[in-house]
């Protein structure tokens, strides 16, 4: 019986988890349960459901309406950014699931860490902002970072058994997002409608809209490298529209796993949870004859820029990675919000990069500060001609 605690417990990964622990109650129980509070009503449903030790929400007025929504006896129940920090660290969890959207999953993720918990990481922005802090941490108190990502899943479940030594490449692949095929010049007038339609995954708004400009695969290859311990330049992205290759290593001797199945979350979350065992995943089997084609194609850096931004971050190292994802975390809202557009995305990522070129980060409250001062100054030029479009 596996305790687990579900960080972001609301979100779209959150509630898949929480499916999967109900489908196996002789398996797994819930330690705590996090979200910001955007929904009480569906936090107290899942308290009914799951009977958590406690839950902490971000928003404090939230959790004043969720006592009034369950009677006594119910659980501890804890706000604030350190509540979530409380309920990542201080309750009893063998696995701990991070799947909070953003930067706000860093300081409860480095809690579950330095308490020892094993991570089943959803969210890659922390890996993305904090990579060596993150991976530093979980050597030194002896934890496993899993993926819960399908694409780093499936690089994870390729490498079992590999030397470093006898890896070539890792071959990340995307779907291409709703906008594949499309020009530059037709994505300046793309709505956010649009940009949330995704073919094939369905997901939280955020990673929907970096899927769309492909800043999500550029994430990813961040994510690869902190994961996996290999170099950028081993690190490539093939665009698979069928998202049934969930992504690929090759070898040394030339010869290539792949893994495969079809694009449904549950799979990657379970083989996290239950690891190194497999359990009869409640997922739609893969029949490759119904599907016919599989096809690849090589993906469009001049009409998603984000992908080489990400890659360009990397390379740069240091608070690079931090700073474009503060950045691009700012313009997805802020297009989400209406307030600027598609093409915005990657002008305000690329003018953050340019005017924070340099930043030095060491620990967690270097990052920490460094974030916030990126997303001040991002915020303040939405709305504002980019400087690539002012010179
Ligand atoms: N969805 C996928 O298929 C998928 C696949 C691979 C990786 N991921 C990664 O997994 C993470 C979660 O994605 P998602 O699609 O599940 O996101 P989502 O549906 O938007 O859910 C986000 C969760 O985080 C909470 N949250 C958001 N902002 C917060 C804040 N500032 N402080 C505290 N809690 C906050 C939300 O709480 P409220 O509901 O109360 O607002 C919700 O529980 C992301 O990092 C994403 O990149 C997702």
């Amino acid at each position: 019986m596996k305790t687990v605690t579900v960080l972001g417990a609301t979100g779209s990964i959150g509630r898949r988890t929480l499916e999967l622990v109900a489908a196996f109650p002789d398996q797994f129980r819930v330690g705590g349960l996090a979200a910001r509070g955007s929904d009480v009503g569906l936090v107290a449903q899942q308290v009914r459901a799951h009977r958590p030790t406690a839950v902490a929400l971000l928003d404090r007025a939230a959790v004043d309406r969720l006592a009034r929504e369950l009677p006594s006896p119910r659980p501890e129940l804890l706000g604030g950014p350190e509540g979530l920090a409380a309920i990542a660290g201080d309750v009893a969890a063998d696995v701990v699931v991070s799947a909070l959207v953003g930067a706000a999953g860093l300081v409860p993720t480095l809690a579950a860490i330095r308490a020892g918990r094993t991570i089943a990481l959803a969210n890659k922005e922390t890996l993305v902002m904090a990579g060596a802090l993150m991976t530093h941490a979980a050597r030194e108190h002896g934890v496993r970072l899993l993926p819960v990502d399908s694409e780093h899943s499936a690089l994870f479940q390729c490498l079992a058994g590999a030397a470093p030594r006898e890896v070539r490449r890792l071959v990340l692949t995307a779907s291409g997002g709703p906008f594949r095929g499309r020009s530059r010049a037709t994505l300046e007038t793309v709505t956010v409608e649009q940009a949330l339609r995704h073919p094939t995954w369905r997901m939280g708004a955020k990673i929907t809209i970096d899927s769309a400009t492909l800043m999500n695969k550029g994430l990813e290859v961040l994510e690869a490298h902190w994961l996996f311990g290999v170099p950028f330049e081993r690190i490539d992205v093939v665009v698979h529209p069928q998202s049934i290759v969930h992504s690929m290593v090759e070898f040394v001797d030339r010869s290539v796993l792949a893994q495969l199945g079809m694009p449904d979350m549950g799979i990657p979350i379970l083989y996290a949870l239950t690891y190194p065992d497999r359990l009869p995943c409640p997922a739609p089997p893969l029949d490759l004859v119904e599907l016919g084609t599989l096809t690849f194609e090589a993906p469009d850096e001049s009409a998603f820029p984000c992908l080489g931004l990400a890659r360009q971050a990397g390379r740069a190292g240091g608070a690079a990675p931090l700073v474009l994802n503060a950045a691009n975390e700012v313009a997805v809202a802020a297009f989400l919000d209406g307030r600027c557009g598609f093409m915005d995305i990657p002008r305000l990522i690329g003018d953050a990069l340019d005017a924070h070129a340099g930043a030095a980060v060491g620990d967690l409250g270097a990052c920490l500060a460094l974030d916030g001062a990126v997303r001040r100054s991002t915020e303040a030029s939405v709305g504002v001609p980019a400087a690539s479009a002012r010179s």
